[in-house]
């Protein structure tokens, strides 16, 4: 099956399981984020098993289906689970997926992670927008991409206009929510000690294995896109 295949049948499964469903949003689950499921009322859960565009998924601790229904009256699809990089050292692991999304007329996609923190001042359990990444690892999900479509300008790659509604919205709900670069690495082995210090040096408050593929497809496929990770240790030596 080609992946244009694969996505329409993904398509025509979730219209399958929910008529007419477009979401307003996507949402990335990664690793200690899976609780968001809880919020969705009038959920419907399709296997990625049965999305042929989505991921065989092998990391434990994700549930690996995408379920549909809504968060505050607004329609969300909710992905249980990413496929990395360094799963299989390719970055494109996440590209049918994300294709289906915009192939469901979803507009924007949330990408969720667990990170290292580079930054004193975020301990862990820091909660922290991403504001621009560092592709430290300089791979891409595009690079069989034909044509000029693949050179995508990734200046404003996470939305400014979606992260100051998610810093007004952390604001009135009495969450702190600090600002800073990710800096993609592809694991799955943790960073040195001098690792993190180059990080640091290169401007990044953030650390981890996930997420820049993901934005980088997402801009591809003309979704908008807002990041937040889970600060959940400092960086090697930083301690
Ligand atoms: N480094 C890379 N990825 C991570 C870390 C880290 O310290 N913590 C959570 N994900």
């Amino acid at each position: 099956m080609s992946l244009q295949d694969q996505i329409d049948t993904s398509v025509a499964r979730v219209h399958q399981a929910a008529p007419g469903f477009t979401p307003a949003l996507a949402i990335v689950l990664g690793s200690g984020w899976d609780g968001i499921a809880a919020l969705v009322q009038q959920p419907v859960d399709i296997p990625y098993a049965e999305l042929p565009a989505f991921p065989v998924l092998g990391v434990a601790g994700h549930a690996g289906s995408l379920r549909l229904g809504q968060i505050g009256g607004q329609p969300v699809a909710l992905l249980r689970g990413r496929k990395h990089a360094y799963e299989t050292g390719d970055a494109a692991g996440m590209k049918g997926a994300i294709r289906t999304l915009a192939a469901l007329g979803c507009k924007a996609v949330l990408l969720t992670n667990a990170a290292g923190s580079l930054e004193p001042g975020m301990p862990p359990g820091s909660l922290m927008l991403i504001s621009d990444h560092l592709n430290i690892v300089q791979r891409t999900p595009l690079h069989d991409e034909p044509g000029s479509a693949r050179f995508i300008d990734m200046s404003n790659a996470y939305d400014t206009t979606l992260r100051d509604q998610a810093a007004s919205a952390a604001e009135a709900a009495g969450i702190e929510l600090h600002e800073g670069i990710y800096a993609w690495v592809l694991g799955p082995q943790f960073e040195t000690p001098a690792e993190i210090r180059m990080l640091r040096l290169l401007g990044a408050q953030a650390v981890g294995m996930s997420t820049v593929p993901e934005t980088i497809l997402a801009r591809h496929a003309g979704l908008k896109v807002l990041g937040l990770s889970m600060l959940t240790n400092y960086g090697a030596g930083m301690a």
